[in-house]
C-alpha cells in the first residue's frame, strides 16, 4: 500500500482548516444576524473539530478502503465537523433555515433523526454541507457534517458514545434496552422544557 505523503497531508489538512474557519464564520454572521432581527439566540453552544488522522484510519479500512488522499476525500464525509447545541426543538429547524439561507454553504444530504431516530435512540439533524474553501489554485468545496441537536439530546448522544466505545461497538442488549430507554425519557423532557418555556412567554406577555 502506498503511504500518504506527510506533504500531502499537510495540503489537505490546510484545506479541512480553512473549510472549518469560513463555516464558523458564515454561522456566526447568520447568528447575529438573526439574533439582531429576532431579539432571540436559538443556539446555546458550538462544537467543532476535524477529525483526528487515527480516526480516519479506522473509519476507512472498516469501510473497506485503502488510506489515500483521494479516499479520504471521497469516502469521509465529516472530516470537518461542526455540533449546533440549542436549548428547545424548535431552534433546531431555526437554525436548519438559517443555513438553508446561506449563499455560500451548499447543503447536498439531511438526515432528520429526530422525526427518525436510529435504533440505538439517538436523535440529532444532520446536514452535509459543501463549504468554499477559496486557494492559490482556486475554489475548492470541501464537504462538511453539521450536527444540530439540543442540549438533552446532546447530553444522551455523549453518554451513549462513552459507553458504547467502552464494550468497542458491542453493547450487550440489556445496556442497549435502558440507554433507548433512556432516550425516551431525554425525548419527554424536551417536549416538557419547550412546553413550560411557551407557558413561561405566555406569562410574560400577559405582564407587559
Ligand atoms: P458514519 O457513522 O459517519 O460512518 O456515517 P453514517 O452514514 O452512519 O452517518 P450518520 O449520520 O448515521 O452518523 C454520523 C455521525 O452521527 C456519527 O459520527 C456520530 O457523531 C453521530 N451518530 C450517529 N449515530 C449515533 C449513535 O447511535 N450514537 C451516537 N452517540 N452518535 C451517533
Ligand atoms: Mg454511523
Amino acid at each position: 500500500m502506498r503511504k500518504i505523503k506527510e506533504e500531502e497531508l499537510e495540503s489537505l489538512l490546510l484545506k479541512y482548516h480553512a473549510a472549518l474557519k469560513t463555516l464558523e464564520t458564515e454561522l456566526s454572521i447568520l447568528l447575529q444576524d438573526f439574533e439582531f432581527q429576532n431579539k432571540y439566540n436559538p443556539v446555546e453552544h458550538i462544537k467543532s473539530r476535524i477529525k483526528s488522522y487515527d480516526s480516519v484510519v479506522k473509519k476507512l479500512t472498516k469501510k473497506g478502503y485503502k488510506v489515500t488522499i483521494k479516499n479520504i476525500e471521497e469516502q469521509i464525509h465529516d472530516m470537518v465537523g461542526i455540533r449546533i447545541i440549542c436549548a428547545f426543538l424548535p431552534d433546531i429547524y431555526k437554525v436548519v433555515q438559517l443555513l438553508e439561507h446561506s449563499e455560500h454553504i451548499k447543503i447536498y444530504n439531511r438526515k432528520d433523526y429526530i422525526t427518525h431516530p436510529k435504533n440505538t435512540g439517538y436523535s440529532s439533524y444532520h446536514l452535509q454541507v459543501k463549504v468554499p474553501v477559496h486557494l492559490m489554485k482556486g475554489i475548492s468545496f470541501v464537504n462538511a457534517e453539521i450536527q444540530i441537536r439540543t442540549l438533552a439530546m446532546d447530553f444522551w448522544a455523549s453518554l451513549e458514545h462513552k459507553i458504547r466505545y467502552k464494550f468497542l461497538g458491542e453493547v450487550p442488549q440489556n445496556i442497549q434496552e435502558n440507554i433507548y430507554k433512556c432516550a425516551l425519557d431525554i425525548n419527554e423532557l424536551d417536549r416538557k422544557m419547550l412546553f413550560l418555556n411557551h407557558e413561561v412567554q405566555k406569562l410574560k406577555q400577559s405582564l407587559h
